[in-house]
């Protein structure tokens, strides 16, 4: 059966193929120790669970939710980033809840490009964002996310006639993958280019909370005008399964990207919400998962170290976004630790970036997701510093 041109023309998702070098190893009889995927494989907290088994009881006859999410929900949302951020937002104009980030990453562009506009990715970068993007029929133009930068993005970079035709700009930080942080100056400089250059810029803050020193900010702490923010609480809570987020800021923008929603989908189960209520009154399961990714982190970071890759300690994310030699490169890299010997899963920097401008700013770094328990790390430390990579 032959599928849509809008659907051959986009090429497979980087996570598929990675599924994929698992299941081949698995076939040879090996379990791998998976850094691939970022799923977390902890369980969820049980106050989470408790809450969303009470709450299927309660709403035991409770219809289609709401596509916004139930006012208790926003009001919870409204609270808590008061808290977190500093910023005021009014839960009946500036909330939304999401189907996860995803769903919001993916359907936002459907709001606001039309044929020939450009939506701005980082590169590397969460594959939706160009999707998204390529899905509604506008192009995307990639911005470089590079070491000597901090990993900040260079917004002076983009070219006037794309800024022209320009909708939407994604930004992400905590940042998948490189780790990093955006610097206060950067925030501020998004804000103002929002401003500015009349584009709508998108802060997937999906990561906010896992931080190992420094508390991320909000884009919101810097200005709202063309701004919308984007949170899940997949990572902060181990909710990946849940499908629970929300999007946040300038009202114009949110009315628009509902009206999009209400067409799409029928919101978020209630009962899914009332474990997403739990989790954000919960502050303790974050501050214990921080610390369990801190030990993770330091485990593998020194197994690089002491093999002589240079030093790529995240700032933030379960994310480590290692450079490696230039003479093997990231998918070299990748192929020795999937040797059998081995049976490292990683993720090779290229397949989470586009060659752009002839370079691929993701060919010289793999990416661990620190999704295995702390015992497989200590084994793959042990493995990576034997691999004689
Ligand atoms: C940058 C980024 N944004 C969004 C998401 C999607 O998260 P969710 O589970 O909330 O859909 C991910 C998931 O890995 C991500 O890395």
């Amino acid at each position: 059966m032959k599928g849509s041109d809008r659907l051959s023309k986009i090429g497979s998702y980087a996570f598929a193929e990675v599924d994929k070098l698992v299941e081949d190893l698995r076939k040879k009889g090996i379990t791998p120790i998976d850094f691939g995927v970022g799923d977390p494989q902890d369980p969820t907290p049980s106050v989470v669970r408790d809450a969303c088994k009470q709450g299927v009881e309660d709403r035991r006859a409770s219809g289609y939710p709401s596509y916004m999410g139930a006012l208790e929900y926003r009001t919870a949302v409204s609270e808590w980033v008061r808290q977190r951020f500093g910023i005021t937002m009014d839960p009946e104009q500036e909330i939304s809840s999401t189907i996860g980030a995803k769903e919001a990453v993916f359907h936002l562009p459907l709001a606001f490009v039309n044929e020939g506009d450009y939506v701005i990715s980082p590169n590397p970068y969460y594959p939706p964002y160009e999707r998204g993007a390529l899905f509604a029929g506008a192009s995307c133009y990639f911005l470089p996310l590079e070491k000597k930068n901090n990993f900040q993005l260079d917004l002076g970079a983009i070219p006037a006639d794309i800024l022209k035709k320009t909708k939407i700009l994604w930004i992400n930080y905590p940042s998948n993958p490189s780790g990093a942080l955006a610097t206060k100056g950067f925030l501020k400089e998004a804000a103002d280019f929002a401003v500015d250059n009349n584009v709508l810029v998108v802060s997937d803050e999906c990561y906010s909370e896992m931080y190992y020193d420094k508390k991320p900010s909000s884009l919101l702490e810097f200005g709202y005008e063309n701004i919308l923010a984007i949170h899940s609480l997949s990572k902060r809570s181990n909710m990946t399964n849940y499908r629970i987020g929300w999007m946040m800021g300038d009202s114009r923008a949110l009315a628009l990207f509902k009206k999009v929603k209400t067409n799409i989908d029928s919101g978020t189960p209630t009962f899914i919400q009332d474990a997403a209520i739990a989790a954000l009154g919960d502050e303790s399961h974050v501050e214990n998962m921080r610390k369990g990714y801190r030990k993770k982190r330091d485990i593998i970071c020194k197994a690089f170290d002491d093999v002589g890759y240079p030093s790529s300690i995240p700032e933030a994310t379960f994310y480590i976004w290692q450079e490696v030699p230039e003479s093997l490169g990231s998918v070299g890299v990748t192929k020795k630790m999937l040797d059998p010997s081995i049976g490292i899963v990683t993720t090779p920097g290229k397949w989470i970036s586009q060659d752009f401008n002839g370079k691929n700013p993701g060919e010289n770094f793999i990416r661990f997701a620190l999704v295995p328990p702390v015992e497989q790390c200590k084994e793959a430390a042990e493995k990576i510093r034997g691999a004689g990579l």
